[in-house]
């Protein structure tokens, strides 16, 4: 949706004359352009972060015959979501504040077969002379409270325009099938409406139940492959990423 259309809803919703005076609806709706230009440079950037981990599977096809990587979903902040996030983090109401303030306007999610893919692929990526490496969030060897399991990387990679190289950052999650079903499934429950607190507090025990059952199959379905496989021969060594922070 661009900013127009966005503008055009929130008014048929009668929510405009609110957010009329909101000081980055008014950045955005008085930059159109700019904020367009923003948002396509963010595409730029998937694009190259996407080729990459496409070409990673390739090459991974065929000089191991196996490919780590499931599947590839990108995404963009919608509008929506950008300007409630500013006013969440008090980003001032700059492009320049929105570029360096915000981490996720441009986000991709990499699903793998194994958690021991997850680490082989991210460490592959990072070596990649071209990306920076901002920020590391292992939510896989530090699950949160909630169960929630990934990894997160925060990267920036450079996109090549006509007359400038202009570096922007990407969120990178990589997950298991099994990590992408929970995160997804629970996503959509945290929206369901309010719920008395009893029901509550059974729905978050139930839920952070099922992320280690999903925990425990993968590693299950890890250690078949590795019986399958006759070992781990294309593991080395246990992958360290804070090298690369
Ligand atoms: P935000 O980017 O504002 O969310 O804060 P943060 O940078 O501390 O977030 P974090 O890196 O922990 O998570 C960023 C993204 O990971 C979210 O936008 C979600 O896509 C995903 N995520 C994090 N925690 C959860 C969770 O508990 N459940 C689900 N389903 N997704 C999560
Ligand atoms: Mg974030």
């Amino acid at each position: 949706m661009n900013i127009r259309e966005f503008i055009e809803e929130k008014k048929k919703k009668k929510e405009y004359e609110q957010l009329n005076t909101d000081k980055y609806i008014q950045l955005f709706e008085k930059n159109d352009k700019e904020l367009e230009t923003l948002m396509t440079y963010y595409e730029c950037a998937l694009m190259e972060i996407e080729t990459k981990f496409k070409v990673m599977n390739a090459q991974f096809e065929l000089t191991r015959e196996y490919s780590p990587i499931e599947t590839i979903k990108s995404r963009l902040k919608t509008i929506d979501s950008l300007v409630a996030k500013s006013h969440l983090y008090n980003v001032k109401p700059s492009f320049e504040d929105i570029e360096d303030k915000i981490e996720d306007v441009a986000g991709i999610r990499v699903i793998c077969s194994f958690p021991e893919d997850i680490y082989i692929v991210a460490d592959c990526f990072l070596q990649q002379d071209d990306i920076t490496l901002i920020d590391c969030k292992d939510y896989i060897k530090n699950p949160k409270a909630n169960g929630y399991r990934s990894l997160h990387l925060i990267v920036s990679v450079p996109i090549f325009l006509e007359h400038e190289k202009r570096d922007m950052k990407v969120e990178v999650q990589l997950r298991t099938i099994s990590m992408d079903f929970w995160a997804s499934l629970e996503h959509k429950l945290k929206y369901k409406k309010e719920l008395p607190a009893d029901i509550n507090d059974r729905i978050v025990e139930d839920l952070l139940q099922c992320a280690t059952a999903s925990a425990e199959l993968d590693m299950r379905m890890q250690n078949i492959r590795r019986q399958i496989t006759g070992g781990v021969s294309h593991i080395d060594d246990e992958v360290d990423l804070q090298q690369w922070m």
